[in-house]
């Protein structure tokens, strides 16, 4: 299934490889102008239910930033994976990665115990069968300098965005006129210098991420919202391995999942995927084990999708932080992050929801893409889609051209992401626009001179309807 979706996705001008003419570094990945459409589109959708439904401010800040920030949030010391390297072609793999390709878990495991694993299964490298050395830490930041001269300080690549939000906490409580909650969301690129990246778009050394903070007091972490959510069944992995089938408002009555608000976030994130494209029956959630948690969490959920090729990945996850990142960023820069509300002082916690886009693009191309016999094409819902509609002439003579150009301005000028496309078969036409998942086709033809009228083609019924130029926009809206 990938490589027939990565093959339309090279052709098309979606997705593929960057750096190919210098043979390519694994762990980055170009959108093309077919795939940067779709990808802005993910991004729109992300706004429309945080900024828009939620009520979230917007940032962007820097993606590079000066070492203290990541001393204080605790990267320096512990944002690293347990890494082994073949004694014999010095190829490096994740520990835990190799020993989940013959079914173990032991993300987050303590680097004796996993070494034992990997002994007792007598995994060796993959690519000669050389045996390995013992696993160590490896940071997965990239360090670089900032300035030059006197004023050089040693910098890193964000590796989540989410702190660059944290370091702003002050301006936007008064921007949120000193009232808890209030969420912000930043969209932007985050790096991790992956330890030998083998799965696409899956897991990139650059990265886009869609991370919102919601600041709140930590005495209220209620959802007032819930009943949005509540009946919505999904299958749940907890800590503890247990596998669940029941909806959202049981989990959070007989406390499978603790928090309301938490547990209302994790409904919304698969109403966001649905609305996506993905197939909900593939989507499920799933509590981090206590010795899989990140460093600066009390509890973890993830949204994961049930990939053909990948088998579970995680799109999304949402911790409860805590006051953790603030008080560190309070602790190491002397800047006093706590609040004063309703006669309490204190230092609000933070509810996180990372969403990464590269991860639910692909899932996206995964879940819309057809194969019938005649043809290929991607389901992509409306909002989704890179383009909403294709203008084509049937022939290139007697004033049809000229007229489809007419067309193609009204349709440019609604403000729809058009194309119009005169050259091929109608055929051909229709099938390129559907490879790249066009919802509808207009084509102009003889009758279109008489009477003013145009066919429309629905991408996936192949339904053809006729209508007049003079209600075509409406009928497009
Ligand atoms: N701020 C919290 C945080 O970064 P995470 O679970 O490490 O949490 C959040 O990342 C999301 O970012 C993931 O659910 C995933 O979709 C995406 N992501 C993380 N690492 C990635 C990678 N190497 N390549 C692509 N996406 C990644």
């Amino acid at each position: 299934m990938q490589d027939r979706i990565m093959d339309v996705s090279k052709r098309r001008g979606i997705a593929y490889p960057s750096f190919e003419i210098y043979r390519g570094v694994s762990g980055f990945v170009d959108y093309g102008p077919i795939g940067s459409r779709i990808k802005q589109n993910i991004e729109d959708l992300l706004r429309r239910h945080y900024v828009i439904g939620e009520g979230c401010f917007e940032v962007q800040c820097p993606t590079l930033s000066p070492e203290e920030v990541w001393v204080a949030s605790g990267h320096v010391d512990s944002f690293a994976d347990l890494m082994v390297e073949c004694n014999r072609c010095h190829e490096c793999y994740r520990a835990d990665k190799l020993l989940e390709e013959v079914g173990v878990e032991a993300e987050g495991k303590p680097a004796e115990e996993v070494d034992a694993l990997l002994k007792e299964r007598g995994i060796t490298c993959p690519e000669c069968k050389g045996g390995f050395g013992e696993p160590y830490e490896y940071n997965l930041m990239f360090q670089t300098t900032i300035g030059t001269g006197k004023g050089k300080r040693t910098g890193y690549l964000r590796p989540e965005t989410a702190q660059s939000t944290y370091l702003g906490f002050r301006r936007l409580w008064e921007y949120a006129r000193r009232k808890l909650p209030f969420g912000a969301i930043q969209i932007g690129h985050s790096f991790r210098n992956e330890i030998s990246p083998r799965q696409g778009m899956i897991r990139l050394r650059e990265f886009n991420q869609a991370e919102i903070q919601f600041f709140m007091d930590p005495d209220d972490k209620s959802a007032p919202r819930f009943g949005e959510v509540a009946d919505r069944k999904v299958r749940i992995t907890d800590k503890d391995d247990n596998v669940l089938e029941m909806t959202i408002g049981e989990a959070c009555e007989r406390g499978v999942i603790r928090i309301p608000f938490l547990a209302y976030q994790l409904g919304k994130a698969l109403r966001v995927f649905e609305d996506m494209g993905l197939d909900p029956k593939r989507l499920q959630l799933r509590q981090h084990r206590e010795d899989e948690r990140a460093f600066y969490s009390s509890d973890t959920w993830d949204v994961e999708f049930a990939s053909d090729s990948f088998g579970r990945i995680e799109l999304v996850g949402i911790a409860d932080r805590t006051d953790y990142d603030l008080g560190q960023h309070m602790k190491h820069s002397g800047e006093d992050m706590k609040v004063s509300l309703e006669g309490r002082k204190f230092i609000p916690h933070v509810m996180e929801v990372a969403y990464g886009i590269d991860r639910p693009f692909y899932c996206v191309l995964e879940s819309c893409f057809r194969e019938d016999d005649d043809r290929t094409y991607f389901s992509f819902p409306k909002k989704i889609a890179p383009y909403t509609v294709g203008v084509y002439s049937l022939v290139k003579k007697d004033g049809v051209p000229e007229k489809t150009e007419e067309v193609f301005g009204k349709v440019r000028e609604a403000g729809f992401f058009t194309f119009i496309d005169h050259s091929g078969s109608i055929g051909k036409r229709y099938a390129r626009a559907d490879e790249i998942g066009v919802p509808y086709c207009i084509t102009v033809d003889y009758e279109t001179l008489e009477d003013d009228s145009v066919t429309v083609r629905d991408r996936d019924s192949k339904k053809q309807d006729r209508v007049l130029i003079g209600e075509l926009i409406e009928y497009l809206r």
